[in-house]
């Protein structure tokens, strides 16, 4: 069955959504789904912005076939090229051998390594800047490079407002039936998703992402709706969701609070991680979460890290090193660039405790502007009475510490 939303008069959405797969890039779990959204633009001519995963394809073809009523696809636009997207591009050439296609540079050469036949295929070579009329309709492209691949662009239609805007506003969300984000609790529902999607997928390239958002800026009274290719789409409180792209990709905290992920192997490094967050709670700082390094994915410790100010790393000490799934979050920390957050070390051993120092040392080598408290708990195999003071005391340090964060952008 065809199933199709109207963004505009004579734009579609004509994408599909996925409950199917599990993993994301076969990395990150997706409970609430994922959505690969396409659009149709009927005008003087028919054009396709971007396509869908393999998994999709036959639900976009039949979505296509029904809004096209005969008519042939005469571009598609590729915005990115990475087989979330690009996947089915093969079988649109094929349904449709005379469309054209519009793309940069790089992303017609990503074409070509990923084996798709454009030699039989007229290709339309833009680059930033590059206006293209198709009826009523004008769009401009815009070159955003590493959001989230080097060949990346987005495409603003100059004419409805539409921007296309790739991977950029997306979320790891289906949308089952929804198209606008102002059609649900979207704060509530789908803020965390928005936000493990971009830290994770995009977390690396702040930069890249300011970048992109320093170019919507200057035409930011033009665009009246963004229509990303994952997720909802967004009509309405457009600065809200920039203003929390603008802190992602500046690395500066969304919130004031504190994210305490442990590594425990019988529960007591656990037991210790829990007493600093009632001490927290008791002096009022209640922004408190605490996470299970060893259940939660790190898809998700990577999103709380980016939200949270302040970051409690509590590990036991295995073989003489950090416990290795903390070890793991830590790389994937230095791996999305995390920065700018405060940092303060639980740690705990039987023998030869070695975990805080090398956490310290992990943090201090390889993150960026993270400001490290000199508290410090060391548990030697459990925490009792003895070990209340010292908790008592990183509780301290880090309440007053949070007065000092900022999270202005
Ligand atoms: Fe959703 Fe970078 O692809």
């Amino acid at each position: 069955m065809y199933n199709v939303r109207k963004l505009t008069d004579d734009i579609f959405w004509c994408g599909s959504n996925d409950h199917r797969t599990h993993l994301f890039e076969n990395i990150h779990p997706i409970p609430l789904g994922v959505s690969y959204n396409a659009y149709l633009l009927i005008d003087e001519k028919t054009v396709l912005f971007d396509t869908v995963d393999w998994s999709a394809c036959r639900q976009m073809i039949e979505n296509l076939e029904y809004l096209l009523q005969g008519r042939p696809l005469d571009y598609l636009v590729v915005n990115h090229l990475e087989p979330d997207h690009a996947a089915s591009m093969q079988v649109v050439l094929d349904k449709w051998p005379s469309v054209k296609v519009i793309s940069t540079k790089k992303g017609l050469l990503f074409a070509n390594q990923f084996g798709f036949a454009m030699d039989k295929i007229e290709c339309i070579t833009v680059k930033e800047g590059d206006k293209y009329s198709f009826g009523k309709h004008e769009v401009t492209f815009v070159e955003a490079p590493m959001v989230h691949w080097p060949e990346a662009m987005v495409t603003l239609d100059l004419t409805s407002g539409v921007l296309f805007s790739a991977d950029a506003f997306g979320a790891f969300i289906a949308n089952d039936g929804k198209l606008f984000a102002d059609e649900v609790n979207f704060e509530r529902d789908y803020l965390d998703e928005a936000r493990r999607y971009l830290t994770n997928i995009v977390g690396k390239y702040g930069t890249s992402v300011q970048a992109l958002l320093g170019k919507a800026a200057k035409v930011i009274d033009s665009i009246k709706i963004i229509a990303p290719l994952h997720g909802l789409c967004w009509r309405k409180d457009l600065m809200w969701f920039i203003d929390k792209y603008n802190h992602w990709s500046k690395y500066v905290p969304e919130e004031k609070g504190v994210l305490i992920v442990y590594a425990s192997m019988y529960g007591n490094t656990e037991s210790a991680a829990q007493a600093l967050a009632t001490k927290l709670c008791e002096k009022g700082v209640t922004n408190v979460k605490v996470c299970d390094v060893s259940n939660t994915h790190v898809s998700y410790l990577i999103s709380d890290t980016f939200k949270y100010s302040h970051l409690v790393l509590s590990s036991v000490t295995y073989n003489l090193n950090i416990y290795p799934l903390m070890h793991d979050f830590l790389d994937e920390m230095r791996m999305l660039n995390v920065q700018n957050r405060t940092v303060a070390f639980m740690e705990n051993g039987t023998w030869a405790i070695k975990s805080g120092e090398l956490m310290r040392k992990f943090v201090e080598e390889n993150l960026k502007k993270m400001t490290i408290l000199d508290e410090q708990v060391t548990i030697t195999s459990s925490a009792g009475a003895d070990k209340e003071a010292d908790i008592e005391k990183l509780a301290s340090a880090i309440a007053e510490s949070l007065d000092t964060v900022s999270t202005e952008v």
